[in-house]
């Protein structure tokens, strides 16, 4: 039987304007080919980011965690011909199946691929940016999200994924949750940023720079 949360989830996605075909296409492969298709951000949350690049008029994006380019593609479809994402992987086997749908795709051309950890591609960009999204390793995210600080224009936001650990942050006992329990008390005391913590999928933080 379904659950009402995930009638409310499909109900949601069907008053949500789609993607790509595209994205269909790579959300079908990303199943049969990696472990973790989990990881993708999915359709409606692929939507917001989309929308969230329109909002802020942004011309340079900056992503922490492609994995097989979901979300990259869906930023990158709202940003203007001469925009440009730059994002960051370690993993070179999906990194690959980022690169062929980002040749198929339209967008494709603003988009730049940073292999190696992020921490070490972070020391070399220069800013700012208009958006920064933080998708990747847990125990990377508080230094993701002093580097975005000082990369993202005032006035821009940084988007961070995963902020409620399914969850765990109520009550953090693994490694994960209490990294991102500490991060969510920091961003909340923090007097640079004006923030809102949605409770979509597994909670998305929104932190506006002033
Ligand atoms: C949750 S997935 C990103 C999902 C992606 N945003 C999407 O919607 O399809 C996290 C990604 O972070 C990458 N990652 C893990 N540790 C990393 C590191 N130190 N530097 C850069 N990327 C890393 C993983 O290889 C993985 O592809």
């Amino acid at each position: 039987m379904i659950s009402l949360s995930e009638k409310i989830e499909e109900y949601s996605e069907r008053h949500t304007r789609e993607l790509s075909n595209l994205h269909q296409r790579l959300w079908q492969e990303t199943h049969e080919k990696t472990s973790s298709p989990g990881m993708m951000v999915g359709p409606i949350e692929g939507a917001l980011l989309r929308l969230l690049v329109r909002l802020t008029a942004a011309k340079r994006v900056l992503e922490i965690g492609m994995f097989t380019g979901y979300s990259a593609l869906a930023m990158a479809a709202a940003l203007p011909e001469d925009g440009q994402l730059i994002t960051c992987d370690v993993n070179p086997e999906t990194s690959e199946i980022a690169r062929r749908y980002f040749a198929s795709s339209p967008h494709g051309h603003k988009i730049e691929i940073k292999l190696g950890p992020a921490k070490e591609t972070l020391k070399n960009l220069q800013g700012p940016f208009d958006l920064c999204f933080i998708d990747a390793d847990k125990q990377g995210y508080g230094a993701y999200y002093d580097a975005c600080i000082d990369l993202v224009r005032r006035g821009g936001l940084i988007v961070l994924d995963n902020m409620l650990q399914s969850g765990r942050v109520l009550n953090p006992a693994d490694p994960a949750s209490r990294i991102i329990a500490a991060l969510n008390d920091r961003i909340q005391r923090d007097e640079r940023v004006e923030n809102v913590l949605l409770p979509i999928r597994d909670g998305i933080m929104l932190a506006y720079r002033r």
